[in-house]
């Protein structure tokens, strides 16, 4: 049984992800900072007798994720992948944003991938064999109003997802993004009705995204089917981006 750990795990996309994951065969390590929605998940799926382990994690924190890295080796014997998915937005316009609202999301969105990454890699590099998939945004990729600091951590993604790919090719670890669009989680809340209907209205499917659609692209990718896809930037945003 492969053991893939997913970051984020304990609601919205991520939750999604550890159903998709546990119900088709993975064992799963949720590493989260919310505890409570992380331990009921852990619950819920040990009682359906699903493999998985949940692990208070703040990513943000290098030495919290080498010994959750280490935990989750132990417990499951060995690790096939990682799937970067922990995310915060905090949003305000340049002029209005402060250092410590940039600071958070970078630290989390961007510097928190690198902390996982460094920490897992090597656990992927003794099978020679692996997948890491990163959760940018196409925010990172075109920009929106009044998020400098989400979209600046999203685009350095792909540069880290493209870097990777070339660094960890030769282990036979492929390294690859998806850029939701609009999905339907507590992290679109705050954003106001009438913006949301002006992006349901330019997507060309006409409406939002669901949790599982992006679980979906993080479950092909880390499929035998996507061995030979790397570096890629996979959208899963209904058209919003045509
Ligand atoms: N919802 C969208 O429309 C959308 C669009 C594009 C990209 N994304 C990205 O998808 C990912 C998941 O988003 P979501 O909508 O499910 O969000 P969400 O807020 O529903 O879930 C995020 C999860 O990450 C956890 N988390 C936050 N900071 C953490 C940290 N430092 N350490 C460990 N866990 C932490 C939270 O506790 C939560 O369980 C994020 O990376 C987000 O940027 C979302």
């Amino acid at each position: 049984m492969k053991t893939i750990i997913i970051t984020g795990g304990a609601s919205g996309i991520g939750k999604a992800a550890v159903e998709l994951f546990t119900e088709n065969g993975f064992a799963v390590a949720i590493w989260d900072m919310n505890e409570t929605e992380g331990k009921a998940l852990e619950q819920t799926l040990q009682q359906q007798n699903k493999k998985v382990l949940f692990i208070k994690v703040n990513t943000a924190d290098f030495t919290q994720t080498q010994t959750a890295a280490k935990v989750t080796h132990e417990y499951f014997g060995s690790i096939f992948g990682l799937v970067n998915n922990a995310g915060v937005t905090r949003d305000a316009p340049l002029l209005k944003m402060s250092t410590e609202q940039w600071q958070q999301v970078i630290d989390i969105n961007l510097t928190g991938v690198f902390n996982c990454t460094k920490s897992v890699v090597p656990f992927l590099i003794q099978n020679n064999a692996g997948r890491i998939i990163n959760t940018s945004s196409v925010v990172g990729v075109y920009g929106n109003y009044g998020q400098s600091n989400y979209a600046a951590a999203k685009a350095g993604l792909i540069g880290l997802t493209k870097t990777w790919a070339k660094e960890f090719g030769r282990y036979n670890i492929t390294v690859n993004a998806v850029a939701p669009g609009f999905i339907a989680t507590a992290m679109i809340e705050t954003v106001p009705s009438n913006v949301l209907e002006q992006i349901k209205s330019r997507t060309a499917l006409s409406k939002a995204g669901s949790p599982k659609d992006v679980a979906d692209a993080y479950f092909f990718l880390a499929s035998e089917s996507a061995g030979f896809i790397t570096g890629v930037v996979l959208n899963v945003d209904g058209g919003l981006t045509l």
